[in-house]
């Protein structure tokens, strides 16, 4: 059984898509044995503690800098024997340590078809207000695992969804969560726990 430490920043929905898929037996052999927030207003920690899963706030704002932040986040996450690291929306910028104490154990969910807007500065609703602003008719979510390069790792599973003529950013954003992003972050999560992913040639393959 594989512990799952999930990454939140904000609402959460993406966790609770988590929390629903293990109760409900579609993450196999794995657990969300912590959850930790770069805010500690997140109403995703409100989720976790609502099914008695183990917080821990580490906000930005009390350290100096990337890298003492990325130090105690990193200590943290090995204090909990993570052996798998999802951030379901978290917003805030880590560096290269993580990535080297967690190689391809980390995975992300991005609300658009990488590598279409995404990379730096593109996050919540600012990716589907870019998605809107080009007139994509398509766009989407991707899950991938974390590498240094902001949104540059190995892709492991994206779903399309239609873009309508009367979107806004926030009801592409609705329909994107709802038709995408909770469905395959779930069976990202769920096939790495089975360890049916691996990296070949620096791409994802499920096996
Ligand atoms: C989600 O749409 C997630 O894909 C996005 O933020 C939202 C968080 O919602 N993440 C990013 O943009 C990261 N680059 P949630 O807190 O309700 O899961």
């Amino acid at each position: 059984m594989k512990n799952i430490a999930v990454l939140v920043s904000g609402g959460g929905t993406n966790l609770q898509a988590l929390i629903d898929a293990e109760k409900s037996g579609i993450i196999k052999n794995g657990r969300i044995t912590c959850v930790i927030s770069s805010n500690p207003d997140a109403f995703a920690l409100k989720r976790a503690e609502k099914f008695n899963i183990p917080t821990l706030v580490l906000s930005r704002k009390s350290y100096p800098d990337v890298a003492s932040y990325t130090k105690a986040l990193t200590d943290a996450l090995i204090q909990q024997n993570a052996d798998l690291v999802v951030y379901a929306g978290f917003m805030t910028i880590l560096d290269e340590q993580i990535v080297k104490a967690f190689p391809y154990k980390m995975m992300n969910v991005h609300p658009a078809l990488i590598p279409s807007f995404c990379g730096k500065g593109f996050y919540g609703l600012h990716v589907h207000e870019a998605a809107l602003a080009k007139g994509v008719k398509l766009s989407g979510a991707t899950v991938h695992f974390v590498t240094e390069v902001c949104d540059g790792g190995p892709i492991i599973m994206q779903k399309a969804v239609a873009v309508e003529n009367n979107d806004t950013p926030q009801s592409l954003q609705k329909r994107i969560m709802e038709q995408a992003e909770w469905k395959i972050l779930p069976e990202a999560v769920s096939l790495f726990c089975q360890d049916k992913i691996r990296i070949c040639d620096g791409k994802a393959y499920i096996i």
